[in-house]
């Protein structure tokens, strides 16, 4: 293995990683899909079920006030991560597809008529496009797609033509989870606020690789998941604005989110972040969350940028010398951690099982973002996604296996079949 050179993180930094430390384990190369955790991560949930479990915000006795401390402890946490001005900002949700539901939901619902637009980028995954489209059928409302450009990221000038009158909302995603390209989040937000429209960012491709200030950004709301950015699965985030939050009526409702119900009197709902976050909460998961986000600042997201600079780079430089692999999009602009391949004759399917019978762990197919595929115009890609254990060793050992792919049943079978 490399000992990694300037820009890139030690090779010790896997030794954090429990899973990656099996005889063995994979190459794993599929982080955009979900991160391995470190042992601080277990630790932290294991510590948390050992000696604070007990629910939150409802009891009075000394465990209830610990797990209470924790959770809340969990939220500052991640606002300071976020640069949010205030911790009432964040909502924990179970991922970022929950996220995205409940402003769909709740905001959609308030904000958006019939004849109203909502945008949405052409790169959109799943959970921040079918949302949003169901949300318009429901109320009559017109779901506009803003086009990406040849180079994968959205067209800051193709996107603000589409912006309107009738436009309330644009839902874009931070950075591609297909290309790992990076949109322009700040100039999108500030051409739809000039025309009255609010703003949801999915960040689930962005936390784990990009500094994030949602103040910076001026976004209105910004999504993401915790297993994306080394902590559990089950955790995720909601940010929003004090004040457009303090205004919605909750998402789903049940215990937590009132202050006392008579069957006389009308419900009263407590304040946000409590109002949206219904029944007992993933603590062990904000907990945990809160861990990985702090062992990536530990790491230092300066670092991280250096480190997928240099393995986007090594990727592109490898691929450069296999004629009939092509890289889609231009992910080396801004590297993400994510290159997104195609080979010539090849069915994704075929490459992904050739590369995973040698070891290495990568997505293949549409990555649920089927419609932007389309716009690409290709059956699928295969992934290749990034995380702070990963080697230019690995770089290497994956040129070596693609140069010996082969069509194999997919391709010679069912050649542009699609899942998922
Ligand atoms: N959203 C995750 C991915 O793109 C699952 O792989």
């Amino acid at each position: 293995m490399s000992q990694g050179h300037p820009g890139t993180l030690p090779t010790t930094v896997r030794d954090d990683f429990p899973l990656l430390c099996d005889v063995d384990a994979p190459v794993y190369l599929d982080n955009a899909a979900t991160t391995q955790k470190p042992q601080a991560v277990i630790d932290a949930v294991v510590d948390y079920y050992r000696t604070a479990n007990s629910n939150v915000g409802r009891g009075y006795h000394r465990l209830a006030m610990t797990a209470t401390d924790r959770y809340e402890g969990a939220r500052a946490s991640v606002a300071r991560f976020l640069g949010a001005r205030h911790a009432d900002e964040v909502v924990f949700t179970a991922n970022t597809t929950d996220s995205t539901n409940l402003v769909a939901d709740v905001v959609g619902r308030r904000v958006v008529g019939r004849g109203d637009q909502v945008v949405v980028s052409g790169m959109e995954h799943n959970s921040n496009l079918l949302p949003w489209r169901r949300l318009c059928e429901q109320v009559g409302a017109e779901l506009v797609v803003a086009p990406t450009g040849a180079d994968g990221r959205v067209d800051l000038s193709a996107f603000t033509a589409v912006l309107g009158p009738r436009v309330r909302i644009v839902a874009a995603a931070h950075v591609s989870n297909v290309l790992g390209t990076v949109n322009p989040v700040r100039e999108m937000t500030a051409a739809a606020h000039d025309h009255g429209a609010l703003v949801l960012v999915d960040g689930a491709q962005a936390v784990a690789h990009l500094p994030v200030d949602v103040q910076d950004l001026d976004v209105d709301f910004y999504c993401f998941s915790g297993h994306k950015v080394y902590g559990p699965m089950g955790i995720g985030v909601l940010y929003g604005k004090r004040d457009l939050l303090a205004d919605l009526p909750p998402y789903r409702v049940g215990g937590g989110t009132v202050k006392g119900v008579s069957h006389a009197e009308p419900v009263r709902y407590v304040p946000t972040p409590a109002r949206f976050e219904a029944g007992t909460p993933n603590v062990a998961g904000a907990v945990g969350l809160a861990a990985g986000l702090d062992y990536l600042l530990g790491i230092g997201v300066p670092a991280v940028r250096e480190h997928d600079e240099s393995l986007v780079e090594a990727v592109l430089g490898a691929v450069a010398d296999l004629d009939d692999v092509v890289v889609v999009g231009d992910p080396g602009a801004l590297p993400c951690g994510i290159v997104s391949l195609s080979v010539r004759g090849i069915h994704p399917y075929d490459v992904g099982s050739h590369l995973d019978a040698h070891g290495i762990a990568v997505r293949c197919g549409v990555h649920c973002a089927s419609t932007f595929l389309d716009s690409l115009g290709l059956v699928g890609t295969v992934r290749l996604s990034f995380a702070v254990y990963n080697t230019l060793a690995e770089v290497e050992y994956v040129q070596s296996v693609l140069k010996t792919a082969r069509p194999g049943p997919w391709t010679a079978d069912h050649p542009t079949e699609r899942f998922l």
